[in-house]
């Protein structure tokens, strides 16, 4: 308990030193929010949304789940998406994988490890829809990678079919989605994929060259 206390004074050093160099920040804040961005992401601590991007609290609403998965079974994913598109009318969508995903790399191996496996699922689907490319993979480290890459692009799919998007776009509404991997070993943001305002989708210029 007493480690926890910590987390208290960091916090009222914070408040403290935010409202220093900004005086009305909190009072901001605390009116409404107004973000452009949706950030899909991971659960992994190393990979936080408003840190990697170097943005404020108020500028991204943020989703995290294991592998940053959409699946249209999953009620959260889906109302976080309603919400972000339909009353905060974000202007981009990111879906954010990383390289060395635990969540990957736990549904690459065939170790059990209980209840997650069944969210996990969807990971080894993708990798059973893409073996032909995975096949050409020579290392684990390579085989790790492009799971993650393909992930990316599932899931930013994913978030293309929803009703919410779709709907969204028929009404003429205006946001793109992007899909981004992030490295833990540099702190960088790979552009892998993006819709524009619509279903043409574009190849950014990290998208996986086994894919081309
Ligand atoms: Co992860």
């Amino acid at each position: 308990m007493e480690d926890f206390k910590r987390i208290f004074e960091k916090n009222k050093a914070w408040a403290a030193a935010t409202k220093a160099s900004f005086p009305d920040f909190f009072e901001g804040l605390a009116k409404q929010q107004n973000p452009e961005y949706l950030w899909i992401g991971c659960s992994d601590s190393r990979v936080p949304a408003n840190q990697i991007m170097d943005l404020p609290p108020g500028e991204v609403f943020v989703h995290r789940n294991i592998a940053n998965i959409v699946v249209p079974s999953d009620l959260n994913c889906l109302s976080v998406l309603q919400y972000a598109v339909e009353v905060l009318k974000v202007r981009h969508i990111i879906v954010c994988g990383h390289y060395g995903c635990g969540g990957i790399e736990a549904a690459l191996s065939d170790r059990k490890n209980g209840m997650i496996d069944n969210w996990l699922r969807h990971i080894r689907t993708i990798k059973r829809l893409n073996e032909d490319v995975i096949a050409k993979t020579t290392t684990h480290q390579e085989l790790s990678d492009l799971m993650c890459e393909l992930n990316v692009i599932e899931q930013v799919n994913n978030v293309r079919a929803t009703t919410v998007v779709q709907d969204a776009w028929d009404r003429g509404q205006e946001f793109s989605i992007h899909g981004i991997i992030y490295s833990i070993r540099d702190g960088l943001l790979r552009d892998i994929i993006h819709f524009d305002h619509g279903n043409n989708l574009v190849e950014g210029p990290d998208y996986p060259k086994a894919l081309r």
